[in-house]
């Protein structure tokens, strides 16, 4: 692969060179005109979406660029490791599995001054390009930015992504899915009556995106950051906040979560494709912002994009979790169709009799969102729907291969979840299928094959051919 002259640690960590990057490439889009970053951003990145990365420079109301559709093909992800897209999920789940064997081999330089902090400027959101993306959100949302939080018993960091409402010149609202560590952190300080600082990093590269969308690592999870890219990330001192930032993020907005405030939050257009309701949520007050001399807005649209973000890390994983267990599992597959969320395809080989059926069990452990897994052998190619579907007609019999767990755990964004009174959680039926030939008689399962040939080395010409 062609590295255009940037490495590999430099474009996953620092979004100036992965814009380079991909505009060497010839993967960047460009749009010149000004753009309204109230719908109109949106609705020519959704037209544009999948075709490359948008480069937004004139955004009205704001003097710094947007990026929007960095993640909307998981090919171009792939490039940007410089790995085939199907290996990305190994390079994560190999990241995680070094920092965890040695948590603190790679350990980051806390620095005073560095690209996030060239500018120090009012703390004023109104003067960045924060869109407002689908037609009935509640307002302009920062929908990719890491929540760097201090863990308030231990001190450890960790970082998550929040869609978060900008509701005055200073102030955000913002949503906290039931189970996340800044909600722990926030309940902590809420009943020692104190803020909780956090420090907003946005732009901060795709290593850091990616360990902070990495569920239920605990701390100082965006180490793995670090063996991603093979160094450290280097962090930021806060100017108001006693909580580092990613030293190349391109904004950081330093503010706290206050205690006891609830504010109106949503609707937002979401990963299921509808929209994620209002509602009294946390707080946000904004002390200081600092950018780059020339900062570039980081922001995701709602769909593919997320999609692949919670696909490849949650299918890391899964199968970090599984191959620990199950040595026969080969990879795992998060499909479009189940919103990178909900439905998990997991190749296997020569798996033992009924192994199905335990895999299926662990993956549910493993990602607590899933509401469908299905197993497949490993002739079948699990980012084809078509082969999986085929797999499921001609291998899975519900006799036998079907497992129904009712009133699992479910995810709260997926409409299908039954929300329980309390707001916070959800259940829904599970559902597994096991459609890997079963044991008995391998013949009736051989799959049709033909000789492989090389059509270069045929005269061939006429209609047909691509
Ligand atoms: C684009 C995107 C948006 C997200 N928005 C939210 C959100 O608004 N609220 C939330 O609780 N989790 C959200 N998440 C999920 C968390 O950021 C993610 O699961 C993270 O790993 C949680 O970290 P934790 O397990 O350490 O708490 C989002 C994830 C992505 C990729």
């Amino acid at each position: 692969m062609n590295d255009h002259g940037i490495s590999v640690a430099d474009r996953l960590s620092d979004l100036t060179a992965c814009i380079d990057f991909l505009d060497r490439a010839g993967q960047l889009i460009r749009v010149r005109s000004e753009v309204d970053p109230v719908f109109e951003l949106a609705g020519i990145a959704r037209q544009l979406e999948g075709t490359g990365c948008v480069l937004f420079e004139r955004v009205r109301g704001s003097r710094f660029p947007v990026l929007c559709g960095l993640l909307a093909d998981r090919d171009t992800v792939g490039q940007l490791f410089a790995l085939p897209a199907a290996q990305v999920p190994f390079a994560i789940a190999d990241a995680v599995s070094a920092w965890k064997k040695a948590p603190a081999a790679l350990v980051p330089r806390l620095l005073d001054q560095a690209p996030a902090n060239e500018v120090i400027a009012a703390p004023d959101l109104q003067a960045l390009p924060i869109p407002q993306h689908a037609l009935k959100d509640g307002g302009r949302y920062l929908d990719a930015s890491l929540v760097v939080a201090r863990n308030p018993r231990s001190g450890g960091l960790n970082i998550s992504v929040h869609r978060m409402m900008v509701t005055g010149r200073d102030r955000l609202s913002f949503l906290i899915d039931p189970g996340r560590h800044l909600g722990d952190y926030v309940q902590i300080a809420e009943e020692r009556g104190v803020p909780l600082e956090v420090s907003i990093c946005n732009g901060a590269g795709l290593a850091a995106w990616f360990a902070g969308a990495l569920p239920r690592l605990g701390d100082n999870k965006h180490h793995v950051a670090h063996h991603l890219i093979g160094r450290p990330l280097d962090m930021v001192r806060g100017q108001t906040v006693n909580v580092p930032a990613f030293a190349n993020s391109q904004f950081v907005i330093e503010a706290e979560v206050l205690p006891g405030l609830r504010e109106d939050e949503g609707p937002f257009g979401e990963v299921t494709g509808f929209y994620g309701g209002r509602d009294r949520r946390w707080v946000m007050q904004v002390k200081a912002i600092t950018h780059r001399k020339s900062p570039v807005l980081h922001t995701v649209l709602s769909g593919p994009e997320v999609w692949n973000t919670v696909g490849l890390t949650a299918e890391a994983a899964i199968y970090r979790a599984l191959k620990a267990r199950h040595p026969e599992v080969t990879a795992v597959f998060l499909p479009p169709g189940g919103c990178g969320f909900y439905v998990a395809v997991i190749q296997v080989d020569a798996p033992a009799p009924g192994a199905g059926q335990q895999i299926i069990r662990e993956a549910f452990a493993a990602f607590r969102s899933l509401q469908r897994v299905v197993v497949v052998d490993s002739d079948v190619n699990i980012f084809d729907p078509v082969d999986v579907d085929w797999a499921i007609t001609t291998r899975f019999n519900a006799d036998t291969g079907l497992l129904i767990l009712p009133g699992e755990e479910g995810h709260i964004l997926n409409p299908m979840v039954s929300i329980a009174e309390d707001g916070k959680s959800g259940t829904v039926t599970k559902i597994g299928m096991d459609a890997t030939v079963p044991p008995g008689d391998p013949a009736r399962f051989e799959r049709v094959g033909y000789q492989p040939v090389d059509l270069r080395d045929h005269d061939i010409s006429g209609s047909g051919r691509r």
